[in-house]
């Protein structure tokens, strides 16, 4: 684990990042009923390659890139690796970053397909197809709701979380439906 090197997120730069999004404000009780572990502040870490360097707003220069990632806590530096409702997909909408669960809504697949060309994300499982520029909408397949996100805010050059997920994330059916 790369050592932090940033200076630690201050009151004010969290409550900046929160405020860029709104609907971080009104989040309901239950939007981390599935993902406890994330917090405000934590950092972000490539899920996938050897590299566990923490992300930077340089890695994603724009809407064509989007990167698999656990949350990173910002005081004892270890990924919340202990469930798969943590990870995100980081990806730099027209709205800002954004983290969107990797758990599909439908029946909780891994969200685990990417496209650069339609900034679009698809589970495998059933084909349901999530559009990241529209709030994780559903464009296809047979998912009930949007995808989740969490708002991320650049602090000296680090993506970080700057608010739990939109919606309560995971299945809404069973994998037979
Ligand atoms: S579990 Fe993802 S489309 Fe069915």
């Amino acid at each position: 684990m790369q050592s932090e090197t940033s200076s630690p997120l201050s009151r004010r730069q969290l409550a900046a990042g929160a405020a860029s999004l709104c609907c971080l404000a009104s989040l309901p009780s239950h939007a981390r009923g599935h993902a406890p572990s994330l917090a405000v502040g934590d950092f972000l870490m490539p899920a996938q390659g050897k590299d566990s360097a923490l992300l930077t707003e340089s890695q994603i220069r724009n809407g064509d890139t989007a990167i698999m990632c656990w949350p990173v806590s910002a005081q004892t530096h270890q990924p919340r690796m202990e469930t798969p409702y943590n990870r995100l997909w980081v990806v730099r909408t027209q709205a800002g970053f954004r983290g969107y669960s990797v758990i599909c809504q439908h029946a909780g697949c891994l969200v685990s397909d990417w496209d650069s060309k339609t900034h679009r994300l698809t589970c495998p499982c059933h084909g349901s197809v999530y559009d990241v520029e529209h709030d994780g909408a559903v464009v296809g397949g047979p998912a009930p709701l949007p995808l989740p996100f969490a708002a991320i805010a650049v602090v000296d050059g680090h993506l970080r979380l700057a608010g739990g997920f939109s919606a309560k994330v995971g299945g809404h059916a069973s994998r037979a439906d």
